[in-house]
């Protein structure tokens, strides 16, 4: 069973063919809306090219299906059509939120069906070659699927783990917390960084050893005893002076600095680093503007 097919070469599609290349499996087809990306990459693997799904699913037994989510119930009923799909295949999708349950219409003609999310955030293919081995992948589907499953990422140096489909949305809820709103928090210091002269890469290559200091408490004590600052130590002078400063700045990072505030007041308590007293100042600090004390 080394046989894969891959519908959707972006980024994550193109990455795994290539990397089940290097390890043996038998790269059949691949396909793409367009056919642009998919000619490239076929010229690279020496296979089919297209962008019919059909076309190139009868040699292979995997499929995986790695276009947009929002294709991928389209995709399957398309490909379920198609005649072509039988009770040898096992098709796999890799989005994060949806369950595998998505891709029914395939399982109805007999397939297996499952979903096998990469936990890690894929910007190029270079980098998801380089960062797909070691991620932790969430597994889910029918057990045909859950079985086979475990040696493809075993095989792509990932870490896989069982997922219920009725956790699915948290569970990529939490992955787009880490990573998304990371990306989105760094963008607010260097728009910050910004104000006081600084370029966005000067302010970039400022922050990234703090950034990455701060990451490598985090893989040694985990975030709560990584959490330090005025916050952590409950000085609410600094706190006002931050406020006093954003002054200059949209109203709604002050909002913003203010809910992440009282998060992080949250943290802080779980640490033991503030007591009682000190975290009902904080709060005082980061209510909104309006709301009430309580
Ligand atoms: N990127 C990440 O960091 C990441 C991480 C974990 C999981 N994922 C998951 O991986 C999957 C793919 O994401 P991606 O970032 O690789 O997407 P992407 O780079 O946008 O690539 C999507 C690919 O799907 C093709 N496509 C779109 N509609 C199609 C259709 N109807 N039929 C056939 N092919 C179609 C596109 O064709 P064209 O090339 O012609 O446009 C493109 O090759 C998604 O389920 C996503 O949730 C992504």
């Amino acid at each position: 069973m080394c046989h894969v097919a891959v519908i959707g070469t972006g980024v994550v599609g193109s990455a795994v063919a290539l990397l089940l290349r290097q390890k043996g499996y038998t790269v059949t087809g691949v396909c793409s809306k367009t056919g642009v990306s998919a000619a490239g990459l076929a010229a690279e693997l020496g296979c089919k090219s297209t962008t019919v799904p059909g076309d190139i699913i009868t040699e292979a037994d995997i499929v995986f299906l790695t276009t947009p989510d929002r294709e991928l119930s389209s995709v399957a009923s398309r490909l379920a059509d198609s005649g072509t799909v039988n009770n040898k295949h096992i098709f796999y999708h890799m989005s994060g939120a949806l369950p595998a349950e998505v891709l029914s219409p395939l399982k109805e003609k007999g397939a297996a069906i499952g979903a096998a999310h990469p936990l890690q955030s894929f910007a190029t293919i270079e980098k998801a070659i380089a960062n797909l081995p070691g991620s932790f992948f969430a597994i889910q589907g029918d057990n045909r699927a859950v079985d086979a499953v475990f040696k493809i990422v075993a095989d792509l140096g990932g870490k896989p783990f069982l997922m219920k489909s009725e956790d699915k949305a948290l569970y990529h809820l939490g992955a787009c917390i880490a990573s998304n709103y990371l990306v989105a928090v760094i963008h607010f210091a260097v728009s910050i960084f910004s104000c006081i002269g600084m370029s966005p890469e000067q302010a970039a290559e400022a922050l990234l050893p703090l950034i990455k200091g701060t990451l490598a408490n985090i893989e040694v004590l985990g975030p709560v005893k990584s959490l330090t600052g005025p916050v952590a130590r409950g000085d609410a002078g600094t706190i006002e002076r931050h406020l006093e400063a954003m002054k200059v700045l949209d109203p709604s990072l002050a909002e913003l600095y203010k809910t992440l505030g009282r998060y992080t007041t949250q943290v802080a308590i779980e640490k033991g680093s503030i007591d009682k007293v000190g975290a009902e100042k904080l709060f005082s600090i980061f209510r909104e503007e309006g709301e009430a004390d309580v």
